[in-house]
This record gives C-alpha cells, structure tokens and sequence, in this order.
C-alpha cells in the first residue's frame, strides 16, 4: 500500500454509497457502539444529522475515494486539553497499513488544527487486536485497562485506554 495514496477529507452527502460498504458490514461494527445500517436512506439521515455537524469527522480515502472513517472528539471545559479518537474501515482493506497511516494523518492534523490540545485518546475493547496494533504502532501509550468501562450491545467491556501527547516523540 502507498502511503501517498492515503487523504482525508470531510464528508458529503454524495459519499452515502462508498459509506454503506463498511456501514453495511457487519465485521466492521462488531466492536463499535453504532449498530450495522441494513439500508441507506438511514445512512444518509445519520450523515445528515450527526457526521456533518460533528466537529471533526473525516472520510479515509484510497485514491480519492472513501475507505473508512476517522473521527476526533474533543473534549469541553476542563477536559479541553483532551479529545477521543475513532476509526473504521472497510473490512477488504484491512491489514494492509490503511488505518495506521489515516490515525498518523488525523493525529498530526487535530494537534495543529486544535487550540490548547494536548492530548489525544482512545478506547479499545481488549479484544480489538487489529485496533490495539494500530495504536502501538503509531506510538500511542497504552496506559491500562478499564475494567467494566463500556456496554457494547448489551455486554459490558472492559477498555483499554491509550494516549498520545502533542510532545510525544514523532509529533514533538
Ligand atoms: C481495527 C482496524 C481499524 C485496523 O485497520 P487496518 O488498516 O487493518 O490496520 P493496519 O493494517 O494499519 O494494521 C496494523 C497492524 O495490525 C494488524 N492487524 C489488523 N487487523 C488485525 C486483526 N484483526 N488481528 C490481528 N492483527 C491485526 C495488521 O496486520 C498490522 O500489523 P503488522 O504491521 O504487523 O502487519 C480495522 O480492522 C477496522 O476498521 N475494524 C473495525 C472497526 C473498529 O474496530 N474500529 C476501532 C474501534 S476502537
């Protein structure tokens, strides 16, 4: 996989069919708190409703076209010097390096992009492997584990809790 190949970019609309592939599967939601979209007009109203006006929610594009999703949530008030990370991608391209150059990308952006961040976070369910490798391989800290943090469908999880500073090493 090129790595120059790989840009973010807001999301449209019009990007509804390339977002039902993965929004469609059911291995890409199995560990995420949003449940899979069996039809796309819902699709659209979530586009509509929550990832356009969200504050930073960008489509992961291959060649222009988009592949997954990664989206930074930043926190308020005195929690402002932090933010959540989140990602999905398109399960027919996993393994190949897409979503550990997207999070290098996102990172790099919210910390320029951002006043006053200086931390940004995320949460794995200890049993994401593919997700815990991506973090560690971008220079995340692993800090430990949350016991009984999130109820993910119906089942409490426990979470590991990662972190990057903005005077981490490879962003320093
Ligand atoms: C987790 C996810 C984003 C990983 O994306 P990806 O592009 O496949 O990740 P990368 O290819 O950059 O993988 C980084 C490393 O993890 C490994 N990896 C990826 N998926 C894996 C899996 N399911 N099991 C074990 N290792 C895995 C890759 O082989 C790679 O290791 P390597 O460099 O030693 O070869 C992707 O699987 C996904 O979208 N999952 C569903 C949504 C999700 O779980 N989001 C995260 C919620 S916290």
């Amino acid at each position: 996989m090129e790595e120059e190949k790989i840009t973010l970019r807001p999301f449209t609309i019009s990007d509804a069919d390339d977002f039902m592939v993965w929004a469609s599967d059911d291995k890409v939601s199995h560990f995420c708190s949003w449940n899979t979209f069996t039809d796309k007009n819902t699709l659209i109203d979530h586009i509509e409703k929550t990832i356009l006006p969200h504050p930073w929610f960008r489509a992961i594009c291959l060649n222009g076209r988009p592949v997954g999703a990664i989206l930074f949530t930043p926190a308020t008030g005195n929690d402002s010097c932090r933010g959540e990370l989140g990602y999905m991608l398109a399960s027919q391209l996993w393994g190949k390096g897409v979503m550990t150059k997207a999070v290098k990308l996102a990172v790099k952006s919210v910390f320029e992009e951002m006043k006053g961040l200086e931390r940004v976070e995320a949460l794995v369910d200890v049993e994401n492997k593919g997700s815990l490798k991506v973090l560690e391989k971008v220079g995340f800290l692993k800090e430990g584990v949350l016991r009984k943090y999130f109820v993910l469908k119906g089942r409490t999880r426990d979470m590991v809790m990662f972190s990057l500073l903005s005077t981490d090493t490879i962003y320093a």
